[in-house]
């Protein structure tokens, strides 16, 4: 059980609640569902949760999200397996079916970093 993976996590993956989902985590913590620990590792490391949990997205945007941060923001390269299993979380968690207005822009129409051209 997840839920038993140690008082660290507890912290930082918000208890899932049932029905309401996303919506009912606080922003600046991250759902608890299976891969949400791998989030947990990579996702907070340089900027809160709350830049996470604010966006919405399929698995295509999700992974657009993570290139572009390697490419512009020093992300770090995370091994394939891994970073399947936290598209599928990201994507399942902060999917488009649990926000009812527009998605968020792709990261590549986004303005590039200062100095990353
Ligand atoms: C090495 C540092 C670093 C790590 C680790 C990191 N980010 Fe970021 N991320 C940034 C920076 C810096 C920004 C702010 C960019 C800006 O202000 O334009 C950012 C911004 C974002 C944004 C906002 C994009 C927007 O529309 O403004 C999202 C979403 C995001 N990160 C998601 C993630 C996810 C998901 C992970 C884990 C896979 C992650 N970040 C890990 C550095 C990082």
């Amino acid at each position: 059980m997840r839920r038993l993976r140690g008082a660290l996590l507890l912290a930082l993956c918000a208890p899932a609640a049932g029905a309401l989902g996303s919506e009912a985590a606080p922003p600046d913590a991250l759902v608890r569902a299976p891969g949400c620990e791998i989030a947990a590792r990579h996702c907070g490391a340089c900027h809160s949760y709350r830049l996470v949990t604010a966006q919405r997205g399929d698995a295509r945007f999700w992974t657009d999200v993570i290139r572009w941060m390697q490419r512009t923001q020093g992300l770090w390269e995370i091994e394939a397996s891994e970073e399947a299993r936290l598209v599928a979380y990201l994507a399942d968690a902060y999917g488009e079916e649990a926000w009812g207005r527009r998605p968020p822009l792709s990261p590549r129409l986004l303005p590039p970093a200062p100095g990353a051209d």
